[in-house]
């Protein structure tokens, strides 16, 4: 038994005087390629890793959900009948939101009693937030016997972070904690919700490092960012952006608010990198896949203005390293993580001149994180 199964029973005994029935967990993602084109109706190459949240559980038989989280040492309980958002543990709100988005659409949940705990680190950019979301469908999913499929359970994650919880994400992150496939990146249509698993290649290793950096207000950014795609998108008479291609929108580009044109533009660009990244990949050219990423970057920071001093710091100095064949930051930006692809024989060079040379430039120190691609949520141990 792992450590953390361990420690989540003996915690789920202290606190609730019996043993748990379930243990579920659920990843959280890094994005490989495609930045802010989810809610664009675009394509996004992200893979689940091997960091996840975990829930250990046994059904009630009352109405209430009670948990324990052991990252945040603090209890939190609620109704099934009376699902508010609350102040004082933040972190509940996942797990009402989703309680809220699952009887909304008709399921008939169960109580329950359970421990949480995750090593996905928190406001990193590595979705947490989807982690404890689809570890809480998974449960309820145990408990209830409920019959829906890894893209409803997305779609209702999604549901819950933006209309309980109130942050108006796209489906990338749901959809990857819940669609995972090991030794995989997903290629998803965030329009169809289809996709295609990509094997990774051999030989290279992608790299993430953690910049410490945690800024507000990215809730404030994002949005105004989507909202400056949807002007875009209006203006240019196109349900989304997903519909132009590069040659049409640099044609029509000029009818456009030099704002608007810049965030579209990079919008318009990332989808065209994400296939031919694909493709790349596919046909064994990392080189060129390592090229898209560094575009990306360039493009993220240029032109949509995610970027962060040290994101572009940890990148530059990633690059700078032989055998490093590309870096971008990753997820919504203004801080968290990059991600490096790299020549297996150059992480170590790699991750020790991220963490030498970028504390030496900036003061902080990224925190690294090495993972392969895991599978989605799922039950690791129950009935
Ligand atoms: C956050 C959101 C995702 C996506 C990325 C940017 O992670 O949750 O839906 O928009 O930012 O690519």
């Amino acid at each position: 038994m792992s450590s953390r199964h361990a420690t989540l029973r003996r915690t789920f005994s202290a606190q609730f005087g019996a043993m748990p029935m379930w243990l579920v967990r659920a990843p959280g993602r890094v994005n490989l390629i495609g930045e802010h084109t989810d809610y664009n109706d675009g394509f996004v190459l992200p893979m689940a890793i091997d960091r996840d949240v975990r829930l250990a559980l046994a059904p009630r038989t009352d109405r209430q959900v009670h948990v324990f989280s052991l990252n945040f040492q603090q209890h939190d309980h609620f109704s099934l009948d009376d699902l508010q958002l609350t102040t004082t543990s933040p972190w509940g709100n996942y797990l009402r939101g989703v309680a809220w988005a699952l009887q909304g659409a008709g399921f008939e949940l169960t109580g329950f009693d359970a421990v949480m705990e995750g090593n996905v680190p928190i406001g990193s950019g590595l979705s947490s937030s989807a982690a404890t979301e689809l570890a809480t469908v998974t449960a309820f999913r145990a408990l209830g016997n409920l019959t829906l499929d890894a893209v409803q359970a997305a779609l209702l994650s999604q549901k819950a972070e933006n209309d309980f919880v109130g942050v108006k994400c796209g489906i990338m992150d749901q959809y990857i904690s819940s669609l995972g496939q090991a030794g995989h990146a997903l290629l998803i249509d965030c329009r169809s919700l289809g996709f295609e698993a990509v094997p990774l290649p051999a030989g290279v290793q992608f790299v993430i490092a953690d910049s410490t950096v945690r800024r507000g207000l990215v809730d404030s950014a994002y949005n105004e960012r989507r909202a400056q795609c949807e002007e875009g998108a209006r203006r240019l008479g196109v349900p989304a952006l997903r519909d132009v291609s590069l040659a049409e929108f640099e044609r029509r580009a000029p009818a456009l608010p030099d704002l608007v044109a810049q965030r579209c533009r990079h919008v318009v660009a990332e989808n065209e990198r994400v296939l031919h990244s694909v493709a790349a990949l596919r046909a064994g050219d990392v080189t060129a896949f390592g090229r898209d990423m560094d575009e990306s970057h360039t493009s993220l920071r240029d032109l949509y203005a995610v970027s962060h001093p040290v994101l572009d710091t940890m990148v530059e100095v990633a690059r700078a390293v032989p055998g490093c064949l590309g870096a971008r930051l990753t997820g919504a930006g203004f801080g968290g993580c990059t991600v490096s692809l790299v020549v297996n024989a150059c992480v170590p060079a790699v991750v020790d001149a991220l963490q030498r040379e970028v504390a030496r430039r900036t003061g902080l120190t990224p925190q690294i994180y090495l993972s392969g691609a895991e599978a989605g949520a799922g039950i690791i141990l129950g009935e």
